[in-house]
């Protein structure tokens, strides 16, 4: 049969959903051609299966729910379509990254991703009180140290740069919820995120473990309301859930990066956070983008292990594993749109091939539809501006 176009009547198949909303009997009944529907009718009351009433009445049931009573298209008008909007963006939904480094004086833009910066030390508290007047309630510290080893000493130290980053922007700024990431690979000269056996080439899970409750002990220590380990190492929640609670930070919440994948879209960070690798790549313990059962089974683990908001990461690319995981657990769920997301709506954008606002706004309300309850993300400034506009009524994005 042909294909309808868009405005053509439908008279020949009903759509389920539309009958199921007007009457369930009519529902259980798939769509049939009206020719078929026919024969069979007149078959069945020859047989005496149905009376002819019952025939009529339901004729008239089914057809009472189809075209042209049934137009969809009657609450896509603007305005009545935000009354039915089924998912909602607000500043709240956002935490936004800052990087802080510890060898500049002024903010410097970070190439691969244009229109964001490494802040100094002391330019930090600035950043997060303009995130704040936002109405972006959270931020995810990065570190880049002066400092460098082999088991990144420079990551634990009570003057290390994010320890000096959380306070000041602690007695600087009032209620935002500061986020640390907790991991090895910006403090490590080899880049990654553990402890590294050079003969074999390979990260050591075990021994990296105590290493990352210290880096969290020392964060909570300077005043971090949330940690949040990236490294994917097996045993990571628990081990800085241990170390936190023997340290009396009881009450200080882990948000695991519980589905991480080994992304190409973490490329643009590398450059970013100073954290490129000296061999390999990150496989041995970032996921296979192949699997998402084993994305149902790192987050089932790291609840186990205490962790209290879980995250998938990269965002767009996983968004089916973004649905699993909100729907199979229920827990707070995060969602890092990645550096390389980022750099992919800003390059399209200068290239004049997408609108900015646009794809900033639509990625972000698919990335929340998909099951989101807080995203990360470097548009998380010009987002809350949009969308703070959008309340004033003086839209910048149409959808
Ligand atoms: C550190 C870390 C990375 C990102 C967040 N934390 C890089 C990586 O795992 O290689 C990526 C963030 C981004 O791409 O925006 N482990």
């Amino acid at each position: 049969m042909a294909r309808q176009s868009r405005d053509a009547p439908a008279p020949y198949h009903i759509h389920s959903s539309h009958l199921k909303r007007h009457n369930d009997r009519a529902a259980s009944k798939k769509p049939i051609a009206a020719v078929d529907c026919f024969v069979i009718t007149t078959t069945m009351v020859r047989a005496g299966i149905i009376t002819i009433e019952e025939l009529i009445s339901d004729a008239i049931a089914v057809v009472s729910t189809m075209f042209p009573k049934i137009r969809m298209r009657r609450l896509r008008q603007p305005g009545i379509r935000n009354l039915v909007a089924e998912t909602r963006l607000s500043p709240d939904d956002l935490i936004c990254p800052i990087f802080v480094d510890e060898t500049i004086e002024k903010p410097v833009e970070i190439g691969s991703m244009p229109g964001q910066y490494r802040f100094p030390l002391d330019g930090v508290a600035d950043e997060a009180n303009e995130i704040k007047d936002l109405g972006i309630p959270a931020i995810i510290l990065f570190g880049i140290p002066e400092t460098k080893d082999e088991e990144a000493m420079s990551a634990y130290g009570d003057d290390g740069v994010i320890q000096q980053a959380v306070r000041s922007i602690k007695s600087g700024t009032d209620g935002l919820v500061i986020v640390t990431d907790v991991c090895l690979c910006e403090y490590t000269t080899h880049g990654h995120c553990g402890i590294v056996d050079y003969a074999r080439e390979t990260v050591l899970n075990d021994p990296t473990l105590p290493i990352l409750g210290k880096v969290a002990v020392s964060h909570a220590r300077a005043g971090a309301d949330i940690v949040a380990p990236s490294g994917m190492m097996d045993g990571m929640v628990r081990a800085i859930r241990t170390a936190l609670d023997i340290d009396g930070f009881t009450d200080t919440p882990i948000m695991s990066y519980s589905a991480k994948y080994c992304s190409c879209f973490y490329g643009p960070f590398r450059e970013a956070a100073d954290s490129g690798y000296a061999f390999g790549d990150r496989g041995s313990y970032q996921m296979d983008p192949a699997n998402s059962d084993e994305a149902l089974s790192e987050v089932e683990l790291d609840i186990a292990e205490g962790a209290d908001i879980v995250m998938v990461k990269p965002a767009m690319p996983y968004l089916d594993v973004l649905y699993r995981i909100k729907t199979a657990y229920q827990m707070p769920t995060a969602a890092y749109q990645v550096s390389g997301e980022y750099a992919m709506i800003e390059a399209a954008a200068a290239m004049g091939w997408l609108d900015r606002d646009q794809a900033i706004y639509e990625s972000l309300l698919a990335i929340k539809r998909a099951g989101a309850d807080m995203i990360l993300t470097y548009f998380a400034k010009d987002a809350a501006r949009m969308l703070l506009l959008r309340i004033l009524g003086r839209n910048t994005v149409t959808i």
